[in-house]
């Protein structure tokens, strides 16, 4: 999208963002997904491909690049694992994933925990089986297996409603939510906690639902790509959302590509500071194998992840837009401040008013700026003037309490 589209689509959405402030919920620390998933999925690079053996080689590479310490912990095995049911139903994996309990087994031997995918329809997006009327029996296998981690994508449930006729769309909307929570109950009757991550790519405001059908996350958007002003645009569009998330349960706007395509370093860390300053599950979706030590920093860095897995949970406030810079920031719980500002645009930007920004957006007395891409902590808050930010950059700044 050339950047004048992007510009007029972020002013519509500034509109919104400052109208809506985020809502805060309190949960038990021991809530599932207290704070957004971390982890990895192996559809952005793998898609149909995945195997596994390039699952186990994930769960070898997460620990040894240092992402399981940063706090990757789910090894999510999207779609195309799927096999045959047998004569009672009960579904077994396609010879890609030849023992699904010894990959579960590996995958905890790292210390981290397995993810699967299935769908409320016959057959999932890429046309292996679903759920679709073998919920239980779903549930209970993945529970044998040892899964942590369930995402259930909307797909061929459509065909099912078009089949039986139902046109209406509130009543669609109504067995659709039906269908989420059909298996969220399956998982229960499991008695194995399972985070729950429903995948319709945000129709129905799931985000005004998504809770009540005991969701974990819930995608808002269609999928990520490796083009930066799509993942600009989904971001955009979290405007707002903030105020139905919370420890428990999250907006998705879906699986990170940082590390993915021809994302430049700058592009990266924008990416990954735009999720963190959503509160977006952190779910890497690039080939661990051919990890650069740039993108591995960009992933890890503990700071920023600190923003993402705030345990206040709440998510960005616009404090404006002047031109192609947008600046973000977001109430941390230890009373700090996370203070972003975007450069969407095709030149390097010079910055100006962002001592007066950061007070403005709540920034604690006397506060100390730590600059958290460039790891230093300035000297004071006039060095914020003069600073400049590059075309498809980002300044990720947390103001502390002196
Ligand atoms: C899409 C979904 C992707 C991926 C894919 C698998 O519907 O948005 O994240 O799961 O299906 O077929």
């Amino acid at each position: 999208m050339p950047q004048s589209r992007l510009g007029l689509a972020c002013h519509a959405l500034l509109a919104l963002g400052l109208m809506l402030s985020p809502r805060v919920f309190a949960l038990p620390a021991a809530t599932p997904a207290a704070t957004p998933p971390m982890g990895w999925n192996s559809w952005n690079w793998f898609a149909d491909k995945v195997t596994d053996q390039d699952v186990r080689k994930a769960a070898d590479l997460i620990v040894t690049s240092g992402m399981r310490a940063a706090g990757y912990v789910y090894v999510n095995i999207d779609d195309t694992w799927e096999g045959e049911r047998d004569a009672t139903g009960v579904i077994h994996p396609n010879a890609k994933f030849p023992d699904m309990k010894a990959l579960a087994d590996y995958v905890h031997s790292r210390g981290l925990k397995l993810g699967i995918y299935s769908s409320p329809g016959p057959l999932t997006c890429a046309n292996f089986a679903g759920s679709y009327g073998h919920e239980q029996q779903d549930a209970a296998t993945y529970a044998g297996w040892g899964v942590d981690y369930v995402k259930y994508d909307l797909c061929s449930f459509r065909d099912v409603l078009d089949k039986a006729g139902i046109t209406d769309l509130d009543e669609r909307d109504r067995r659709i939510r039906a269908a989420y929570a059909k298996m969220h109950e399956a998982i229960v009757a499991t008695g194995r906690p399972m985070v729950y991550s429903l995948c319709q790519y945000g129709f129905d405001s799931v985000w005004t639902w998504g809770a009540s059908v005991g969701a974990n996350l819930w995608r808002t958007t269609g999928d990520t790509s490796t083009d930066y002003d799509r993942i600009v645009v989904i971001a955009l569009t979290q405007i707002g959302l903030g105020r139905y998330a919370g420890p428990g349960h999250w907006n998705d706007p879906d699986i990170l590509e940082v590390g993915n395509g021809k994302l430049t370093h700058d592009e990266d860390q924008s990416h990954m500071t735009l999720w963190a300053m959503l509160a977006a599950p952190l779910l890497a979706g690039n080939n661990l194998t051919r990890m650069s030590d740039a993108v591995r920093d960009v992933l890890t860095n503990r700071e920023v992840i600190a923003i993402d897995q705030d345990p206040l949970g709440s998510q960005v406030r616009v404090i404006r837009q002047e031109g192609p810079v947008l600046i973000w920031s977001r109430p941390l719980a230890d009373g700090s401040l996370a203070f972003a500002v975007f450069n969407i645009g095709t030149d390097r930007a010079s910055l100006r008013g962002l001592q007066r920004d950061v007070l403005q957006a709540g920034a604690p007395p006397g506060a100390v700026a730590r600059d958290l891409w460039a790891g230093r902590t300035l000297k004071s808050l006039r060095d914020l003037d003069g600073l400049t930010v590059p075309s498809h950059g980002v300044l990720l700044l947390r103001l502390k309490r002196p």
